[in-house]
């Protein structure tokens, strides 16, 4: 098997301002900006064999981006090379390479050029694109008009239609709704099927074991993992675990916003661990951004170290309903009466959406978490206060 990409020992350094100058008139006095030197990227070697598919895990600002636009040629490596084969289509940021003047159409037919396709070519695949896309009615506005979800969809459509021996997908899926996502996973298991190679960057831990033959994670611009997805998954997890690194496991629109969350403890006192059978309380506390047509819905999921998913509610369930429309503030508190894992840290992912969960407001996928200690019983798989008793007959 050959290799489709070969990423050799690249390196990327950036200049990174000390200071960004806010007015005109401090960008004429300060016209000399101090500047230091970083590397983005580092010593960064990974091979991905033609058909495969290479998941990219890493915190924020750990280079995921920055190596996906060098392997796509958009940027040039500092050091290093980068060998690919065959044409390569890239969904990076939010409506890169759109025009916002022009038409969805327009930009149809400019990226597809771009990404090496004829006239007569694009006019054969126009419709699939566009039916893809669902964007049917909005193909011919201009796209400074779409939401970032049509952007994206119009985006991931283009690059799967373009042909392409391997594809490169950033983040940006996270901006779509649900139903939307699931169909560009479809799309990306269709593609391996086909022997495509694929390179994409998710902070879904679970997406990595299901569809990622291989996986790398980056740290301050350096290889921290890579291997197999089971193995880098986990080094991620006790990374992340971790609380100088902030995890971007952030999605949604935010027009209603987790703005913060806490675990409290029986007392009501800030807490990382529990033993079975305590009390733990999970808060959040959100913002309405913009008045929301509801309903709302606040949900919260835990999952053990092997990302098995062990628990989950949300307000709908528990019988607690936000009015139709939803704006303000709001405390949200989840109260575990009793506490059921025993050993081991688990994983809280936090959600805000529509009943239906077309609508994502804001997730944070398993950004916060919780280490149960060994309770005085012998541990099985769960903890079950039991009421013991005996009685002379
Ligand atoms: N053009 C640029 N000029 C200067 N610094 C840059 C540039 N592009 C990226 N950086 C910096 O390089 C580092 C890596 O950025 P990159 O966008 O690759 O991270 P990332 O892993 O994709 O992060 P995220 O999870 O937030 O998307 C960051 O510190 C970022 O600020
Ligand atoms: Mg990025």
């Amino acid at each position: 098997m050959s290799a489709a990409i070969t990423v050799d020992g690249i390196g990327k350094r950036f200049k990174r301002y000390r200071h960004r100058p806010t007015s005109l008139k401090e960008r004429v006095i300060r016209f000399r900006v101090a500047s230091d030197q970083f590397w983005a990227l580092r010593n960064v070697s990974v091979e991905i064999p033609e058909g495969q598919t290479l998941g990219l895990l890493g915190p924020n600002g750990s280079g995921k981006t920055t190596l996906l636009k060098i392997i796509a040629g958009i940027l040039r490596p500092t050091e290093g090379t980068v060998t690919t084969n065959g044409r390569i289509a890239a969904l990076l940021a939010l409506g890169a390479g759109f025009h916002a003047e022009l038409t969805g159409r327009e930009n149809v037919y400019l990226n597809a050029a771009i990404l090496g396709l004829s006239r007569s070519e694009i006019d054969r695949r126009f419709d699939d694109i566009v039916g893809f896309a669902e964007l049917e009615d909005f193909i011919d506005s201009q796209v400074k008009f779409y939401s970032s979800g049509m952007y994206v969809r119009l985006g991931f459509a283009v690059a799967v239609h373009v042909d392409p021996a391997i594809l490169l997908v950033d983040e940006v899926l996270a901006v779509g709704d649900i139903a939307f996502q699931r169909k560009c996973l479809d799309k990306v298991e269709a593609f391996q099927r086909e022997g495509r190679t694929i390179v994409f960057v998710t902070h879904a831990p679970d997406l990595v074991h299901r569809v990622c033959d291989q996986a790398v994670m980056l740290e301050h611009g350096e290889v921290k993992a890579i291997g197999k997805p089971t193995d880098v998954v986990q080094e991620f997890r006790l990374s992340m675990s971790r609380k100088d690194l902030a995890y971007g496991w952030d999605r949604g629109t935010k027009e209603i916003e987790i703005v913060s969350a806490e675990i409290f403890g029986q007392e009501g006192e800030t807490r990382e661990w529990f033993a079975p059978g305590e009390e733990m309380t999970i808060q959040l506390d959100l913002k309405a951004n913009t008045p929301v047509a509801g309903p709302v819905v606040v949900s919260f999921a835990i999952h053990d170290q092997s990302n098995m998913f062990s628990y989950g509610t949300n307000t709908d369930w528990r019988d607690v309903f936000f009015p139709e429309r939803f704006e303000g503030k709001y405390r949200v508190q989840f109260v575990l009466k009793s506490v059921p894992f025993v050993e081991g840290r688990y994983y809280i992912t936090l959600g805000v959406h529509s009943r239906d969960s077309t609508k994502v407001y804001h997730v944070q996928e398993q950004a916060y978490s919780f280490v149960m200690v060994r309770g005085e019983e012998n541990p099985g798989l769960v903890y079950i206060p039991v009421e013991c008793r005996a009685e002379r007959l």
